[in-house]
């Protein structure tokens, strides 16, 4: 069975309160749901976390390379600033799919460079909640587990 981590940066707890016409009424536990009963469906054993740290976040990136066959990352804010979570990620030998519930390109200029994207196999943002399932659908696609876009 392959283990897939699902982390989730700062003031993603909040979602479902949190600026809800930029993020959606959808609450980081209903998230998880959908995240589990997707990993369910297809064998995949999901492991779901969230934290306010960046040092915490540099730890868990740490332990998905080591325990996981992939990685789906909202870095939230930490997109945009952690050269850590950055390092972290570059290191990791497994796929790492970014995530952004909304559009971060529509968004403020601040917000339009993600150090994170310069290391991730793949970016999804702008679909809200359903992103993540998009990503762990990619992520199933790059293990091999389903197929990807036609290319031909
Ligand atoms: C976010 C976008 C980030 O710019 C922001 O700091 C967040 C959430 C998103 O999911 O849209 O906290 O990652």
């Amino acid at each position: 069975m392959n283990t897939i981590y699902i982390l989730n940066g700062p003031n993603l707890n909040l979602l479902g309160t949190r600026e809800p016409e930029i993020y959606g009424k959808t609450t980081l536990a209903d998230i998880e749901q959908m995240c589990q009963d997707f990993g369910a469906s297809r064998a995949l054993a999901i492991q779901f976390l969230q934290t306010n740290h960046e040092g915490q976040l540099v730890d868990w990136i740490q332990e998905a390379a080591q325990k996981a066959q992939g990685l789906l990352i909202n870095p939230a804010a930490y997109s945009h600033t952690s050269l850590a979570v950055r390092d972290a990620l570059s290191a990791c030998q497994i796929p790492v799919v970014e995530v952004h519930l909304s559009n971060i390109h529509r968004r403020e200029p601040f917000r339009h460079l993600s150090y994170v994207s310069q290391v991730a196999t793949g970016i999804i943002c702008g679909f809200g909640a359903d992103g993540y399932l998009l990503g762990l659908q990619a992520l199933l696609c790059l293990l091999g587990n389903e197929r990807g876009p036609r290319r031909s």
